[in-house]
């Protein structure tokens, strides 16, 4: 369905639990917080009835996120359950690819298209640093189990943190010269984490066309809904993306709505508005009420957010972990 702002709303992102084995500092608090009881995240069954709701209401790609999506128990079955609904187009998960590599096959088989993967830095022990108690073998593990199971294409996620160094890139040219993996590099968003920036889009542009020798040349969209703008080398068989919420925001072209896993839809990631649809789901709301609640958050989408305004920004109520992304 159409916004107030004639955007087309057909992505919901689904966040299936705030918890993660990993705590990247740009997305919990460095104290952390307590994880929500298990009471108060939706269930496997009642998100397959949202879906099925939001479906009718113009829902057809869905992404699975979290915290860490993976470490909710049946992620497989419940993949195959809305696979089994047979009505999305375009079903996705994000993930820190830890607890990827027994997993890949399975989540293939039960009709997952694709993952994302972050993955910030090949220094091990900057790595160790961002993630806290992250293990860049694990993640690099992770990748290949995602190639090798075909859930593509593959795309990382790179937050611009002080962790990313030239050596990275270097290793990142090497990986999208030889395999179809787009590599996007996310501006950090100071949503309840923090991290100290490290180069800047424009630098990141600059040094990979300097150590790849080739000019980078704007691409079409990589298979998927988001904001990434994509560049290719001309013989490599990936891209790079760049993923700009601050310097060049993309509110114009948002087309989702985010579920949190505590059952609140969430109109825009950069907002502290949220709109509870757990409540009447758990208390006999009819099919058309909850599409209704679908569609007060669809018109309370904003016409952008305001984190570049000079105005600054609100304080935010969740962290990244808490929104899934
Ligand atoms: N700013 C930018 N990106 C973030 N992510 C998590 N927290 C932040 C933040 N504060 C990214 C992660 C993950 C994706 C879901 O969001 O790297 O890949
Ligand atoms: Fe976990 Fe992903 Fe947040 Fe890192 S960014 S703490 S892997 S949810």
């Amino acid at each position: 369905m159409l916004d107030r702002h004639n955007r087309k709303v057909n992505y919901l992102r689904l966040s299936v639990t705030d918890r993660c084995n990993f705590r990247c500092v740009y997305c919990m608090p460095p104290h952390g917080r307590a994880w929500l009881d298990h009471s108060e995240i939706l269930s496997y069954e009642e998100l397959l009835r949202l879906i099925t709701v939001f479906n009718k209401e113009g829902i057809t790609s869905v992404r699975l996120t979290g915290g860490e999506p993976l470490v909710r128990k049946g992620i497989g079955d419940f993949v195959a359950a809305i696979t089994a609904l047979g009505v999305i187009d375009d079903l996705s998960l994000t993930t820190n690819g830890s607890l990827l590599p027994p997993l890949a096959r399975e989540l293939k088989e039960a009709g997952l298209h694709r993952v994302n993967i972050s993955l910030d830095t090949v220094n091990p022990a900057s790595f160790a640093r961002i993630t806290t108690c992250g293990r860049l073998e694990d993640t690099l593990a992770g990748i290949d189990s995602a190639l090798e199971a075909g859930l593509t294409p593959v795309k990382l996620n790179v937050v611009l943190t002080e962790a990313l160094s030239e050596k990275d890139l270097v290793y990142f040219i090497e990986l999208v010269y030889h395999q179809p993996i787009a590599v996007r590099f996310i501006e950090y968003m100071p949503i309840g984490g923090r991290c100290i920036n490290g180069f800047d889009v424009a630098t990141v542009q600059k040094l990979l066309s300097l150590a790849g020798r080739e000019m980078l040349k704007p691409t079409v969209a990589v298979r998927g809904c988001g904001p990434a703008r994509y560049y290719q080398f001309p013989k490599a068989k990936g891209t790079f993306g760049f993923i700009t919420p601050i310097s060049d925001h993309f509110c114009t072209a948002c087309n989702r709505l985010r579920l949190t896993a505590d059952g609140r839809l969430k109109p825009c990631l950069l907002s502290n508005k949220e709109i509870d649809i757990k409540t009447p789901l758990r208390s006999g709301a009819s099919d058309s009420e909850l599409a209704e609640i679908f569609h007060e958050a669809v018109q309370e989408k904003p016409e952008g957010h305001t984190l570049c305004r000079a105005s600054g920004y609100p304080a935010f109520e969740r962290s990244m972990f808490q929104i899934g992304g």
